[in-house]
């Protein structure tokens, strides 16, 4: 079958191991279901996995793609969770140590058909097209318990996304606004801080502008490049919830201020299948529907990773069978 691959690790050239090649079509274990894919969309984890980076030297080749939506054998049209958990786990999946994410151990989404726990494709809300729904199960679900589950701030309170323009930081910003918080981003550029107006952000700032006012919150991927703003930009007692350090880890953790203002810093990754099905109801009610700056056909991954590389996205880059 047609499928994007990471021929092995390369650190230093990441897209120098994609494939635009043919891998073998998978057969479904017991208690798995064979999924059509429909769409795909990019996320930073595709590069972290063509550089070698969360993923064993052996478990190359591995088809990329960590999101999609597709249709099941018997028609059903799904949306997929790319969370693979121990079948024994009781809790939530993304606590067990031996959880997954689609492309870690199990071949990805960019292909014509993946193979997943019957459990991990959830039923696509009719409301979102395939491209959409293929939006939904990293960044959307990353930003979602990010902001719903793990912030514990309020509608009405203020809160800072750092960056404007990446698939996190468009859906923080997206549901953010539905949800009735005051969403204020930083972006590196006039047109990534337009985008996130656009987005219904009530103000956009340079990167480590200063604020009119310290915020209740600070949701933050970028890491080095901007940990330190994030810190000096909360309220006594304010929150920090961090998914991602594209920039490297910080070189100063602000200790000082994190007891004085007596901040918290709460990591998130990924999301449970509930959290999951709860995102997809809340787009479908609240009629949120992802950013979507780019739609490839699958065929031109490459270009897709290489604006990811640059910096040169406008929220979600999207491979889908539709585009070309
Ligand atoms: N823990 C999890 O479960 C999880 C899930 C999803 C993603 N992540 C992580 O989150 C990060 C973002 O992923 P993504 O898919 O959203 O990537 P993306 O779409 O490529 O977005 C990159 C973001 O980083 C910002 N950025 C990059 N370099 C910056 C710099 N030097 N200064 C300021 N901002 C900078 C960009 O801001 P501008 O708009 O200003 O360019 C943009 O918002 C990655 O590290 C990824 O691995 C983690």
């Amino acid at each position: 079958m047609f499928a994007v691959y990471a021929s092995e690790p390369n650190p230093s050239d990441p897209l120098a191991s994609l494939v635009v090649g043919e891998r073998d079509t998978p057969t479904p274990p017991p208690g798995w279901v064979s999924v059509s894919v429909r769409a795909a969309s990019l996320n930073m984890h595709d590069l972290w996995t063509l550089r070698g980076v969360g993923i064993k030297p052996e478990q190359f080749p591995m088809i990329l793609g960590c999101d999609g939506a597709g249709v099941l054998e018997d028609g059903t049209e799904v949306v997929l969770h790319s969370v693979i958990g121990d079948p024994d786990w009781g809790g939530d999946e993304t606590l067990d140590p031996k959880r997954t994410l689609l492309t870690e151990k199990h071949q990805g989404t960019f292909a014509e058909t993946v193979v997943v726990p019957r459990r991990n494709a959830l039923p696509k809300p009719a409301g979102l097209t395939f491209a959409e729904a293929a939006c939904m199960g990293t960044a959307w679900l990353t930003a979602y318990r990010m902001l719903f589950v793990k912030s514990g701030l309020r509608p009405g309170q203020t809160i800072l996304v750092q960056g404007a323009s990446g698939g996190v930081a468009t859906a923080l910003i997206q549901l953010g606004v539905a949800a009735g918080f005051r969403v204020w981003a930083t972006g590196r550029s006039e047109e990534k801080r337009a985008l996130a107006k656009q987005l219904g952000a009530h103000e956009a700032f340079e990167s480590g502008a200063r604020l009119p006012e310290r915020v209740d919150g600070v949701f933050e991927t970028v890491g080095k490049a901007t940990w330190s703003h994030s810190m000096k930009s909360l309220k006594p007692g304010g929150v920090v919830v961090i998914s991602g350090a594209t920039t490297g880890d910080a070189s100063a953790a602000e200790l000082q201020r994190l007891f004085f203002l007596q901040l918290r810093v709460v990591g998130s990754t990924m999301g449970t299948r509930e959290e999951l099905g709860d995102l997809l109801k809340f787009c479908d009610l609240a009629g949120v529907r992802p950013q979507i700056g780019a739609e490839l056909p699958f065929e031109q991954a490459a270009e897709g990773l290489k604006a990811m590389v640059d910096g040169d996205v406008a929220g979600k880059i999207v491979l889908s069978r539709n585009a070309g």
